[in-house]
């Protein structure tokens, strides 16, 4: 049986207290550098020191706390994602960066006449050593209609191309998913929510079934939902006790 632990807790303060390698999956959506007043929580202003001395110290935890065929995504977009990075590289080293994921959406935005309409967050997804777990098969899609009807007619010579798109192809490292917003069973329990189905797709490529993940910026708790769906266990925290209420209710209604 998978077990799920919640935290109201600072994440430094909870993860000091967790022992090393112990977590194969630590998934973080976190403080964007908005300098916004969600309402449930307030961002941190996008000032390069603030930044660091808010992630080096959690981001080296995070590190520590991986075991060796562990990894990381750091969920965040535009505004910090370049210092981000930075001390991704600093701490896990640059050649353990495995993908910068983009997600695009559409929706509506501000009507600014000097921009284009921002709408892709970016994931940075580490990996603490060069042997880490990448599930391909469970995050495979199906080849399009028409792509596989190209290949109907062909030669003997395009049949193991044939054969391999029928079980799927590996998924891009761009991913068009909608917000979760339109999602009416999912939607209006936090403000910065994320999907189930976005979260699946990161649960299923880096971690089995029996696995410890952890997410240390819970809100709604979508990827402790995701766990109990796929039998992973999860340890994960907010600072924010309406969070872990949230999340603890939606667990039990699960
Ligand atoms: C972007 S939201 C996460 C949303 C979540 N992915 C979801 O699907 O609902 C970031 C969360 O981090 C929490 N947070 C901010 N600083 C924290 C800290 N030092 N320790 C723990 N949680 C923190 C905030 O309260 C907020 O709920």
């Amino acid at each position: 049986m998978e077990k799920m632990n919640l935290f109201n807790v600072d994440n430094l303060v909870l993860m000091k207290g967790l022992p090393d390698e112990s977590i194969d999956l630590i998934y973080c959506d976190i403080l964007y550098g908005t300098g916004r007043n969600f309402g449930e929580y307030q961002d941190l202003k996008p000032v390069r020191n603030i930044i660091e001395h808010h992630y080096l110290p959690r981001i080296r935890e995070m590190h520590r706390l991986l075991k060796k065929t562990g990894s990381i995504y750091i969920h965040c977009d535009w505004h910090i994602n370049h210092w981000v990075r930075l001390i991704l590289d600093e701490v896990f080293g640059y050649e353990r960066c495995v993908n910068e994921i983009v997600w695009c959406y559409t929706g509506p935005g501000v009507n600014s006449q000097k921009n284009y309409s921002r709408k892709h967050d970016n994931l940075y997804l580490y990996s603490k050593s060069s042997n880490y777990t990448f599930n391909t098969n469970d995050i495979k899609i199906p080849a399009a209609e028409d792509t596989l009807k190209k290949f109907e007619g062909a030669g003997s010579g395009f049949k193991g191309k044939k054969a391999n798109l029928a079980n799927g192809k590996l998924l891009e490292d761009w991913w068009y998913l909608a917000p979760t917003a339109r999602f009416k069973n999912e939607t209006g329990l936090y403000p910065t929510q994320k999907s189930i189905q976005l979260l699946e797709r990161v649960v299923k490529a880096s971690s089995n079934e029996g696995d410890t993940v952890a997410d240390f910026y819970l809100g709604s708790g979508t990827t402790a939902v995701v766990c109990k769906k796929l039998n992973r266990s999860f340890i994960g925290c907010d600072i924010n006790k309406n969070a872990v209420e949230v999340t603890a209710r939606r667990l039990r209604s699960f």
